[in-house]
């Protein structure tokens, strides 16, 4: 068989074949991992992956890459980011620093409206500049796939200005980003005393709106931040209902900080992902288990928040749930791109094997963006979107933390970034 590329003596081949679906419960705990292996692309597809010598007999490639002992893996998926905004807010983290917490920053008008009041004042150039670096570093780090949020618009317009920027930064690097749609994300200060009013505004005028946009510019998912002082249980049903209707996937912050029945709504509604996951009760986590509903929890923030409680992610793996790990890459909570430091994360609080970690950064991730056929894996038919790592173990990823272990990134088969820091 002819090939563009031929990858060949990685020290350790992290294949993540998941016969289809996410890897759930003690599936989570295995690479198809190949000793000496190799991985053949042609137009920007994987054709073959197999251990060294088979593939140097079965495979004419017109260019080769020697490995040489290092870990080849799929590029990470990050199924949960905000990585669109404008600003910043390193005065908040200062004040929580000193005493106040997340909400109450929220509640007093700062927050995700600061960030909002930020984004309004933005044109969508503006915004496609300022991200440009941000996507550059989730690059550098790893990341070929993301999901990435509006929800610092809040008027029509502006949340529609929202995706056209998520749509040029597509068109303008590697990185691959999946719209969502997240109107719900805050009460904006206009409608403050009158939060039913913007709920009505996202179901009958925002949803209908992004639902008709083109193409490339159309959001995949809807996602409500379900939270006390932000969206009630009711209002996030209604949103998610509407946003059903109109053929969205679903997606819900749920349990973040307070339960309120988040979670037993997104397997109610079939969600393809529950996010966050902190405060989550035992039945909920059961139930969340023995679902389709894919956990994405987000390590990054409370560590970000300086926070001791995490997704009870044990539990639910341990009840055959599927686990995806994201950064939540966002300016208030969590200004992280790096998956690498998030699996450093959930090995500690969580308590995932190195294994499952990098499972839930990879495939599971892949499949709570939808996109579980195509990227996530390293297999015969998928998108070429391959890491070479420095490092002699994939143990190293949980182990090691604060810098870069990515040496090389292809994407679509095409060399990005290669020769990064050891
Ligand atoms: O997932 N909690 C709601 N949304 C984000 C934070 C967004 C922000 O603070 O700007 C989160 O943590
Ligand atoms: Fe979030």
């Amino acid at each position: 068989m002819d090939a563009d590329l031929l990858i060949v003596n990685a020290g350790e081949l992290l294949t993540l074949v998941s016969r289809g679906g996410p890897r759930r419960g003690a599936d989570m705990d295995d690479l198809g991992l190949i000793p000496g292996g190799a991985v053949a692309v042609r137009d920007g597809v994987i054709v073959s992956v197999g251990p060294t010598d088979e593939l140097r007999r079965t495979i004419r490639a017109a260019r080769t890459l020697d490995a040489e002992g290092r870990v080849v893996m799929p590029g990470f998926v990050d199924p949960h980011t905000h990585c669109v905004f404008a600003g910043h807010r390193a005065d908040e983290f200062e004040m929580r620093l000193k005493g106040a917490s997340y909400m109450e920053i929220m509640a007093a008008g700062g927050g995700i409206m600061n960030t909002v009041r930020a984004t309004r004042a933005a044109s969508a150039d503006d915004l496609v500049r300022e991200s440009l670096p941000r996507l550059r570093r989730m690059l550098e780090h790893g990341t070929t796939t993301a999901e990435a949020k509006t929800g610092y618009g809040l008027t029509t317009a502006d949340e529609i200005k929202m995706l056209h920027a998520i749509a040029a930064l597509n068109r303008e690097q590697p990185v691959e980003l999946v719209p969502t749609f997240l109107g719900a994300h805050a009460i904006p200060a206009e409608y403050k005393g009158n939060a039913e009013a913007f709920v009505a505004l996202v179901v009958d005028e925002m949803l209908s709106a992004v639902a008709a946009l083109p193409d490339g510019v159309r959001p995949r998912f809807c996602d409500v931040f379900c939270e006390d002082g932000a969206f009630s249980l009711e209002q996030s049903r209604r949103i998610l209902e509407r946003a059903k209707a109109l053929g969205l996937g679903l997606k819900i912050h749920v349990d973040e900080f307070k339960a309120l029945g988040g979670t037993a709504l997104a397997v109610q509604l079939g969600a393809a992902s529950a996010d966050h996951l902190v405060a989550t009760p035992e039945d909920e986590v059961r139930m969340l288990a023995q679902s389709d509903v894919i956990a994405v929890s987000l390590p990054g923030t409370p560590f970000g928040l300086a926070h001791h409680e995490y997704t009870p992610a044990r539990a639910l793996i341990d009840q055959g749930g599927a686990l995806a790990l994201a950064t939540d890459l966002n300016p208030g909570t969590c200004p992280c791109e790096s998956m690498q430091f998030i699996i450093a994360l959930a090995c500690r609080y969580m308590r995932l094997t190195p294994a499952e970690a990098i499972v839930a950064a990879t495939v599971n991730a892949a499949h709570a963006i939808g996109m579980g056929h195509w990227v996530g894996s390293l297999e015969a038919g998928k998108q070429a979107d391959i890491l070479i790592l420095d490092v002699p173990t994939y143990r190293m990823l949980a182990y090691r933390f604060g810098t870069n272990m990515v040496h090389t990134v292809l994407k679509r088969g095409e060399m990005c970034l290669s020769g990064l820091g050891a």
